[in-house]
């Protein structure tokens, strides 16, 4: 192979543009390479436990202690914890602390990211990390490029040969920590959502959680708002076998066909998996379904509303670039979308919604309330 280097010309070209700052491009272009390897890297870490052995350690840990506590590392990797170790603390998933014993050492603590890779927390998102992570859901973005020139649907069928929710439907290893990772996120939401938003569902008799998956949305709102008959509506072979209590129950559907009649309808991180015919048929549904009730009946959706590009705090800045993530991310599996408010406008007038509000109180994530 021949390689030409750049001759006088060009180098003197390039000094005037300043190497430095082409050097510090070529940085970025090599960081965004590598940038798999910072979701790799956490997936290891709940794939060995890390955290849950930091956690009950209870105390600042040392690599060689957490060495000593890998149950099942291999003696010749003994050496590469540290390597491992190092870039998820760079990326905030652990922390260091000084211990001092005789000699100063410093020891791995947890941090508030780490809190959601403790496989028994509440709140932990070690199942969707797992999961999110997993060949069958990494497999297409090896095939968005070819996606972009095909007639598929999604990267995801480009890949399969099948739909995601025809994947879903027969592999129990998705399924299960889908289910879990779902609903250790909805706790925090929900608990969010009560704490600070409770004036949404005063005033109301019924509402049903469309899409409510196993139900901890429906069963904390149930919990919090005891007169309100709450009702949670899955696919049938998600809420198969589930109790109803006190005042909630499962019914099993289809969203696209009928959707339960109540005063305000719920739809939590659902229409984001959806591309805008199949909203507004969803959405179609849950109008009829909130428009037969005593006035005041709405629509309230948690998701996600897109910023346009603006200037902005960096905290500000790492919410929208997890917000363009999440966009991909429904593109390339499901085929859904993050949308500008914009774009939800458009997708309430054309269903025949007369108003809506939006208030961006959940971290990423919005309310918005959709009224007939
Ligand atoms: C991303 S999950 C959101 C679950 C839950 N709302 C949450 O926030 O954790 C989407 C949910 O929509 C449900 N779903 C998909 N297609 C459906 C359909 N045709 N009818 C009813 N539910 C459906 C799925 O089973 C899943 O529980």
């Amino acid at each position: 192979m021949q390689i030409s280097l750049p001759n006088r010309k060009t180098l003197a070209k390039m000094d005037k543009v300043n190497a430095n700052e082409l050097l510090q491009a070529q940085a970025h272009v090599w960081n965004h390479i590598f940038n798999f390897i910072n979701s790799m890297s956490l997936k290891c870490a709940v794939d060995l436990g890390i955290a849950d052995i930091i956690q009950n350690h209870g105390k600042p840990m040392t690599v060689t202690e957490l060495v000593a506590a890998l149950p099942t590392l291999h003696p010749t990797k003994a050496c590469n914890i540290y390597r491992l170790m190092r870039i998820l603390v760079h990326s905030g998933f652990f922390a260091q602390q000084k211990i001092s014993h005789g000699v100063q050492e410093d020891g791995y603590v947890l941090t508030d990211a780490s809190l959601f890779l403790l496989k028994d927390h509440p709140f932990s998102l070690a199942p969707l990390v797992q999961v999110l992570l997993d060949p069958t859901l990494i497999k297409p973005w090896d095939f968005l490029g070819a996606w972009f020139e095909n007639n598929d649907p999604t990267p995801f069928v480009t890949a399969h040969g099948k739909t995601f929710w025809d994947n879903d439907f027969c592999d129990p290893k998705l399924v299960d920590p889908l289910n879990k990772g779902m609903a250790s996120d909805s706790r925090l939401v929900i608990a969010a959502l009560i704490d600070s938003y409770k004036g949404t569902f005063e005033g109301l008799n019924s509402l049903v959680d469309v899409g409510g998956n196993t139900g901890t949305v429906g069963k904390a709102i149930a919990d919090a708002f005891p007169h309100l008959e709450c009702t949670v509506f899955d696919r049938p072979q998600v809420v198969a076998g589930l109790q109803d209590s006190g005042n909630l129950k499962y019914v099993g559907g289809n969203m696209f066909e009928e959707v339960p009649a109540a005063d305000a309808v719920l739809l939590k991180w659902v229409l984001h998996d959806w591309n805008d015919d199949d909203c507004l048929k969803i959405l179609k549904q849950c109008k009829v379904a909130v428009s037969g009730g005593k006035e005041g009946g709405k629509v309230i959706i948690v998701d996600i509303v897109l910023k346009k590009n603006e200037k902005v705090s960096d905290e500000a800045l790492n919410l929208m670039e997890t917000q363009l993530l999440f966009d991909m991310a429904a593109m390339v599996a499901l085929g859904g979308k993050q949308r500008e408010e914009e774009e939800w406008a458009k997708l309430f007038s054309s269903t025949g919604f007369s108003n809506y509000t939006i208030t961006p109180i959940l971290g990423m994530r919005s309310v918005i309330e959709v009224y007939p």
